[in-house]
């Protein structure tokens, strides 16, 4: 039988299957049934900060505090310290009710509310932290740099107060994805989530209205994710996790063969049911069984452009006839 144990940013992991954050992992219930089903780990539903900003702002609307900035600033600090008191508990309870490691997640988009909570949370018992980063490039004044100082600032003043495990989930938005993915690993990420997949916005044309697009990614999806896990794995002093538009035991081994330690799960686990876990496993070691891989080292990352004898193959941009054979 082949070994699917592995080591995901220094965490001991049963196999390289990951639920990803969303509302199935919101309740200790839906961590326990992840990690019945066979998940290597978790990481939770986001606390996000615009939940900590409502929060705080639904208190400090309240009657007493117009004109009183001090007490303002204290119900801010109270707010956050109320918001962060169930997140805590979901961290400690799931903790408590399963094997796997659990790991917390912060959506954020400051550096602001985040320094002290990291540390709550490691308190109280999150074997990891995924910060997912997510700044909209739209405002006109804000140039690249200064967005990407951003995401630093975010990393680094979370990575001064905890010991536990950092990973940052970035979407596929920037320029100069090698650079800033170098930078996130020197600054104390142990380990890089590519890629979050941001909410889809539609119209409707009859009501004439913003509606909510497609929640849920397509098998289609994966190629970004694919290259990109294949450009840096090796490259960066951090583990890789692969996400987005995984959805089957084949895939799985693509990014795993790319270079990724782990990947994250989601839109397949909403179709299918949570159970789907463990047809995934099965495939993945049925297909290690056929290549006579006894675990996951033995082909990690064989596929990467770091290991390739034709790293050029990685970098086209464009269709060429030799690559595709369609023209
Ligand atoms: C309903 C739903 C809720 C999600 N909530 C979060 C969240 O709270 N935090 C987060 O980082 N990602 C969240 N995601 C994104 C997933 O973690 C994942 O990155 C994304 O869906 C891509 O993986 P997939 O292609 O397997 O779905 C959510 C996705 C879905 C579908």
């Amino acid at each position: 039988m082949p070994d699917l144990g592995t080591k995901y940013m220094g965490l001991q992991l049963r196999n390289p299957l990951l639920v990803a954050s969303c509302s199935l992992t919101a309740t200790v219930e839906g961590v326990k049934k992840a990690a019945d089903a066979g998940a290597g780990a978790v990481v939770l539903k986001s606390l996000f900060e615009e939940q900590i900003e409502a929060e705080v702002d639904e208190v400090a609307d309240s009657s007493w505090l117009p004109g009183h900035p001090e007490a303002f600033d204290y119900v801010r600090k109270m707010g956050g310290a109320l918001s962060s008191v169930k997140y805590l508990e979901l961290v400690n309870e799931a903790k408590n009710a399963v094997d796997i490691p659990v790991i917390a997640s912060l959506n954020c988009v400051t550096p602001r509310w985040w320094i002290n909570y990291a540390r709550k949370l490691e308190d109280a018992g999150a074997d990891g932290l995924e910060l997912n980063i997510s700044i909209r490039p739209s405002d006109p004044e804000r140039t690249a740099k200064q967005i990407e100082k951003l995401y630093f600032d975010i990393l680094e003043s979370v990575r001064s107060r905890i010991k536990i495990p950092i990973a940052v989930k970035i979407g596929p938005y920037f320029t100069s994805m090698g650079h800033v993915a170098t930078e996130l690993a020197n600054r104390g990420a142990d380990a890089l989530v590519l890629f979050n997949r941001f909410f889809r916005l539609d119209i409707d044309i009859e009501k004439m209205k913003l509606v909510s697009g497609n929640p849920f990614s397509s098998p289609e999806e994966m190629g970004r994710t694919l290259r990109w896990v294949a450009l840096l794995a090796g490259r960066i002093r951090a583990d890789v996790a692969a996400s987005r538009g995984i959805h089957d035991a084949d895939s799985l081994i693509k990014m795993l063969l790319a270079g990724a330690n782990v990947v994250e799960m989601c839109s397949a686990f909403y179709k299918n049911g949570i159970e789907y876990v463990s047809t995934v496993l099965k495939g993945l070691q049925d297909w290690m069984a056929r290549h006579n891989f006894a675990d996951i080292e033995a082909f990690r990352c064989k596929l990467s452009q770091e290991e390739s004898e034709h790293p050029e193959l990685y970098e086209r941009l464009q269709y060429i006839k030799a690559l595709t054979g369609i023209e």
